[in-house]
C-alpha cells in the first residue's frame, strides 16, 4: 500500500486530565515500556494529549502543571526519549487540520454511537461542548497523522479505535489508498482494572470516589490504606471467578496482583490457598507500593529540571512534525485542496 514507509509505527497517548492512575498504569503505560524494547526498530509516538483534555473544563495552571507531571511520568516508568517520541499533541501542527478533515467523512451516527462520549456527557449535564462530542475523531487524527499500525489502548478506547479504523478505510476508499488500518494492542488482563471502592465500575481518572482510584503520585501510605480496604465481598476463598459479579472485588485485586508481578492467577491462587483476604490484601499493598515507590521518586526528580523536560518536548516534536506535514499535504492534495503557496 502506498504509504507503507519502512518502519512501523506504535502510537497511543493519555490526557493529562486530573491524576494518572493504576488503570493507566496497567492498562497502557506498562504496555508502552514492553513494546519500546520488544520494537527497537519501530518508531514509537507517545503523546501527551492536552486538546483532548480540553474537552471537559480544565483550570489552566493545573492543565499546564499536568502536562509537564505527565512527561515525568513517562519518563518514570521508563520511556527514553532516545527510542520512544513523547510529545505535547498541541505543539504539532497536523492534529487539528487532519480532524477537520476526517470530520467530513464522519457520520453522526458514528459518534451517536460513542459509550464514553454517552458517559461523559451525562455527567458534564446541560452544557455538552463540541468537542467532546468529536474528541474520537481527534483520536483517529491523532493515529492516521503517523499512519500508525500498532496501538497499544485499555478496554475502554477499543470502540474509538475501531471508529479510526473505519475512517482509515473511508478515506482510503473514498480517495484512494493512504492510510495504514490501525491494529489496538489490548492487555489479555489488566485492560480494564476496576474502582476498588465500585469493583463494578472502571477506576478512572475522574472518578466520584477516591478512596477507590490509586494515583501514581499520592502519598505511598495512602496507596496502601486504600488496598487495603479494597472491597471484596463475604466469601474467604482468594479465587478468581470472572462469572461471578460478586466476586469483582477480588477478581480485580487478583489481576492487579498478577499485572504487577507477572504471574500467572493460579500460581497466585495456591500461594493464598490457606490465606483470608487480609493477608492477600496486606501483600498486595507492599506489591503496589513498592511497584509505584520507584516511579514516584523519579517523577519528582525529572519534574525537578523543567529545561531538560522542555529539550525533550522540543526534540521529539522536531523528530515527528516533518512526518505529519507529509501525510497532512498528501490528505490535503488528494481531497482536493490547492496546496499552499509558501
Ligand atoms: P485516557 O487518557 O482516558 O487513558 C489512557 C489510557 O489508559 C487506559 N485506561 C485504563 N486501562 C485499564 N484500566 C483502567 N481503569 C483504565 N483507565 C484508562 C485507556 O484505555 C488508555 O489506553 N482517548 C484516549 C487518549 C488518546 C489516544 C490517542 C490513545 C488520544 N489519542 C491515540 C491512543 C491513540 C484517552 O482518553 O485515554
Amino acid at each position: 500500500m502506498e504509504n507503507n514507509t519502512a518502519t512501523k509505527t506504535i502510537l497511543s497517548g493519555i490526557q493529562p486530565t486530573n491524576n494518572l492512575t493504576l488503570g493507566n498504569y496497567i492498562g497502557a503505560m506498562k504496555n508502552f515500556v514492553n513494546l519500546q524494547d520488544k520494537y527497537p526498530d519501530y518508531t514509537k509516538n507517545y503523546i501527551i494529549v492536552d486538546l483532548h483534555a480540553l474537552t471537559v473544563p480544565q483550570v489552566p495552571s493545573e492543565l499546564r502543571s499536568r502536562t509537564y507531571s505527565m512527561l515525568a511520568l513517562y519518563l518514570a516508568i521508563g520511556l527514553d526519549p532516545e527510542k520512544s517520541n513523547i510529545f505535547v499533541q498541541s505543539h504539532i501542527t497536523g492534529h487539528t487540520e487532519l480532524t477537520w478533515i476526517l470530520n467530513t467523512l464522519t457520520g453522526m451516527g458514528q459518534l451517536n454511537r460513542m459509550t464514553q462520549f454517552k458517559d461523559k456527557s451525562a455527567k458534564e449535564g446541560t452544557f455538552i461542548n463540541v468537542g467532546l462530542y468529536a474528541y474520537p475523531v481527534l483520536m483517529a487524527a491523532d493515529i492516521l497523522l503517523y499512519n500508525a499500525n500498532l496501538i497499544p489502548i485499555g478496554e475502554d478506547q477499543k470502540q474509538h479505535l475501531e471508529l479510526a479504523r473505519d475512517l482509515a478505510a473511508k478515506f482510503n476508499h473514498t480517495y484512494s489508498p493512504t492510510f495504514n488500518i490501525p491494529d489496538p494492542i489490548i492487555p489479555k488482563q489488566g485492560a480494564r482494572i476496576m474502582d476498588l471502592q465500585n469493583p463494578e465500575n472502571k477506576m478512572s481518572k475522574s472518578a466520584i470516589s477516591p478512596k477507590g482510584t490509586i494515583i501514581l503520585t499520592e502519598d505511598l501510605n495512602i496507596t496502601a490504606k486504600k488496598i487495603k480496604s479494597a472491597v471484596t465481598d463475604s466469601g474467604t476463598d482468594i479465587v478468581y471467578d470472572p462469572n461471578n459479579p460478586e466476586k469483582a472485588g477480588i477478581n480485580n485485586l487478583l489481576t492487579i496482583y498478577s499485572t504487577l508481578t507477572d504471574t500467572e492467577i493460579p500460581k497466585i491462587e495456591e500461594k493464598y490457598v490457606n490465606s483470608g483476604y487480609g493477608d492477600f490484601k496486606k501483600d498486595l499493598a507492599e506489591i503496589v507500593v513498592e511497584t509505584l515507590r520507584p516511579i514516584k521518586e523519579k517523577h519528582d526528580e525529572f519534574l525537578k529540571n523543567k529545561d531538560h523536560l522542555d529539550q525533550i518536548l522540543k526534540a521529539s516534536a522536531a523528530n515527528v512534525q516533518k512526518s505529519a506535514y507529509k501525510i497532512l499535504s498528501k490528505v490535503y492534495k488528494k481531497v482536493g485542496l490547492v496546496a499552499p503557496l509558501r
